[in-house]
């Protein structure tokens, strides 16, 4: 007989769900049906859709919809941007955490000033986090504004050997910064990236096998949570002549980390801190009742057949994993069941 084990619904704090402006790419529906698939109960959305959730206007729209469609929990990001900065407090309220966008990536949203930041820094409340894109020297920018306005940070998909040392020794400071690695960025080189074209291309972008290694040495100490950076495009778009950068990830997330933890590279108690408990800590998400998590410890091949998000294709094709979710149960409710996506659109809850 195969082996089960359960686990409490896993949270993604870093997901685009393209509502607006990129609906043929994912909804709320698809976006949280490859979730449940995946034994993700509660996701964040990214703000960097068109147009972004900047303003309360844009906000109040994207939870409407979001009301409607959603079937897992759901928050959304509010997205800081130059021209709207004087309507970041009044999104505060609709917005789950605030999004600083500092490097180069997909959509309109970022931030090159300093005075945006301060701004951002000084008004954002208190008591919501700020999370970051932030590469190279831009996690040193991060990490000097928690120090000067002491107060959180997360830097999201941290890649690199240098940036994750440093936030190392930020968190030995004692300063209060968190972050994030994805799969992508801890099974992937940029030998993949190779292999892959465009498929396998990814702000950050894949690392050296020497940045790979050091997020697997940081994995047990410095790194905070596993995020999936699930950022759908069409297969079509990703085949055009101008390939926008991103990968899915919500539904191979947990069967990978479960293979990590069957070779041994991580614990299954570590592997909940990093996917349930430390995200909820520092998002400072509900609790799910009666909520869990049921996983064959089996083997599966991830295709792009069995993708529910709607872009249709993972990097992943083809990959052997150690495990495959056979069921999730939400508040009581079976919301995913051998392959079957069972909950009724609106039945997630919408946070604030
Ligand atoms: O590769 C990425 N794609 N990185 C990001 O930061 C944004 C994302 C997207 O929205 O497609
Ligand atoms: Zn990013
Ligand atoms: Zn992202």
């Amino acid at each position: 007989m195969t082996e089960t084990i359960t686990l409490p619904g896993l949270v993604d704090v870093h997901t685009h769900l393209r509502v607006p402006g990129g609906e043929h790419k994912e909804d709320f529906r698809t976006g949280t049906a490859a979730a449940l698939a995946g034994g993700i109960t509660t996701i964040l959305g990214m703000p960097n859709t068109s147009p972004p959730l900047s303003t309360p206007e844009v906000l109040a729209a994207a939870r409407e919809q979001a009301a409607q469609d959603i079937l897992c929990d759901v928050g959304l990001f509010a997205g800081a941007s130059p021209e709207e900065i004087n309507r970041l407090v009044e999104c505060a309220p609709r917005a789950a955490a605030l999004k600083i966008y500092l490097n180069d990536t997909f959509g309109p949203l970022r931030v090159e000033d300093v005075p945006t930041l301060m701004a951002c820094f000084a008004t954002w409340p208190r008591d919501k986090m700020i999370a970051m894109h932030a590469e190279k020297q831009s996690v040193a920018v991060g990490i000097g504004l928690a120090a000067t306005y002491n107060r959180p940070v997360h830097f999201c998909h941290i890649s690199r050997r240098h940036e994750i040392e440093l936030i190392a020794q930020a968190k030995a400071k004692g300063l209060p910064v968190t972050c994030e690695v994805t799969p992508h960025h801890l099974f992937l080189t940029e030998a993949d990236a190779t292999r892959l074209g465009p498929l396998g291309d990814m702000r950050p972008l894949l690392g050296t096998p020497s940045d790979v290694a050091a997020l697997w040495e940081h994995l047990p100490e410095t790194v905070d949570c596993i995020a999936t950076d699930h950022a759908p495009h069409t297969l079509a778009e990703k085949q055009s002549a101008t390939p926008p950068p991103g990968v899915i990830g919500l539904e191979t997330s947990l069967p990978l980390m479960l293979t990590a933890v069957q070779q041994n590279r991580l614990t299954l108690e570590r592997l909940i801190e990093l996917m349930h408990t430390n995200p909820r800590r520092i998002f400072n998400l509900p609790q799910q009742p009666d909520t869990a998590v049921t996983v064959q410890l089996t083997a599966d091949t991830i295709t792009n057949e069995m993708v529910q998000s709607k872009c249709g294709w993972t990097p992943f094709h083809g990959t052997e994993v150690a495990a495959k979710v056979q069921k999730v149960v939400l508040r009581g409710e079976v919301v995913f069941e051998d392959g079957r996506v069972l909950a009724q659109p609106g039945s997630g809850k919408l946070l604030s």
